[in-house]
């Protein structure tokens, strides 16, 4: 087994998942102002290591990605957030984007920044701890969207994104995420996402990147937020793995989905089902941001003090979340 197979496979075995903790500091303002906590560095670090230092780390959290200000600070106690998360029994990632500008040429779509220097700045994470990445491309649904020129700069980047990643020793986590919003129908979304979850192959492929050490983080199949039905979760859980059926090369060890806005229950539930239906040898799993920290943030933001209570929230979310990964979760567990 390579190495990298090696990572990715402890990243996601036995009902494992990662937390999603990138937030970039801008998107964290927006979190933490929503809840009307200020957000200063202090502040930000305060909340994450409660997340880190939580028990349900060892059990159910394979891997963490952290952002570029959280990787070079130091918990209450003096220790590198790195070995923090490996004290916890957890492996450490970066989101190594430099985020989504607008794309020349298509106004309304975005093209991912950051391969300018990325080899330099992998070394570095890399010797900070950093056993994984995330690069993040998104894409919108309308008539047009996203186009061809989109689906086809983004492909590009990740592959050349993931090339990089593997050449120093790291697994590139491949995050292609087409957006909820709009109102589209959940088979636009099939369509659409399949066909960008192809070509970002295609190019992985034409980069000779090795198939066994990625993740892909993908969204699930849902229907636009504005669409004028709703469909059932047990269509959700179909539709993605027909999806990933089709699009995914059988090699990548596992899925690790994006909440992307969905609830808590939702993105468990789904989740749940698509481990029930599951034929295929991909595991499936999580690595979400929002549907794993919500709850905890919204208590936390009562009293900041309350370290014990912050984490048993968190706990209970990744429980939940570890159990769907398996397929053994129902909402009764909820109570
Ligand atoms: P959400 O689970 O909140 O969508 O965040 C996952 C993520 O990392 C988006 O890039």
């Amino acid at each position: 087994m390579s190495e990298l197979n090696n990572i990715a496979l402890k990243i996601l075995n036995n009902g494992k998942g990662i937390l999603a903790a990138d937030e970039s500091t801008a998107t964290m303002t927006k979190r933490l102002e929503s809840v009307k906590v200020q957000s200063t560095a202090e502040n930000r670090l305060l909340f994450r290591e409660i997340l880190f230092s939580a028990s349900g780390m060892t059990e159910y959290i394979g891997g963490v990605i952290l952002y570029d200000e959280t990787i070079k600070q130091t918990t209450s106690k003096k220790n590198k957030i790195p070995e923090l998360i490996s004290t916890m029994g957890s492996i450490t990632g970066i989101k190594v984007d430099t985020g989504a500008k607008v794309l020349a040429g298509s106004q309304n779509e975005k093209i991912t920044e950051g391969l300018d220097g990325l080899r330099e700045r992998l070394k570095d994470y890399y010797k900070l701890g950093a056993k994984f990445t995330k690069w993040r491309g998104v894409y919108n649904i309308s008539k047009e969207h996203p186009s061809k020129l989109s689906i086809q700069s983004n492909a590009h980047a990740l592959a050349r994104y993931s090339a990089l990643v593997q050449e120093c020793n790291m697994v590139p986590i491949v995050e292609p995420e087409v957006l909820m919003d709009g109102e589209h129908s959940a088979d636009e979304c099939l369509e659409k996402t399949s066909e960008v979850i192809k070509r970002c192959f295609e190019e992985l492929i034409l980069h000779k990147v090795d198939l066994k050490g990625v993740i892909l983080k993908p969204n699930m199949i849902l229907a636009g937020n504005k669409y004028k039905n709703k469909i059932s979760n047990e269509d959700v859980a179909k539709l993605t793995l027909k999806c990933l059926k089709d699009s995914v090369p059988s090699e990548v060890p596992g899925v690790a989905f994006l909440s992307g806005g969905q609830s808590e229950i939702e993105a468990t539930e789904n989740l749940n089902l698509i481990n029930k239906y599951n034929d295929t040898n991909f595991i499936m799993s999580y690595s979400y941001g929002r549907a794993l920290q919500q709850s905890a943030l919204k208590f936390w933001s009562k009293d900041i003090k309350n370290i014990e209570g912050t984490q048993k929230i968190f706990n209970h979310r990744a429980k939940m979340n570890s159990l769907a990964a398996l397929g053994k979760w129902s909402k009764e567990l909820e109570n």
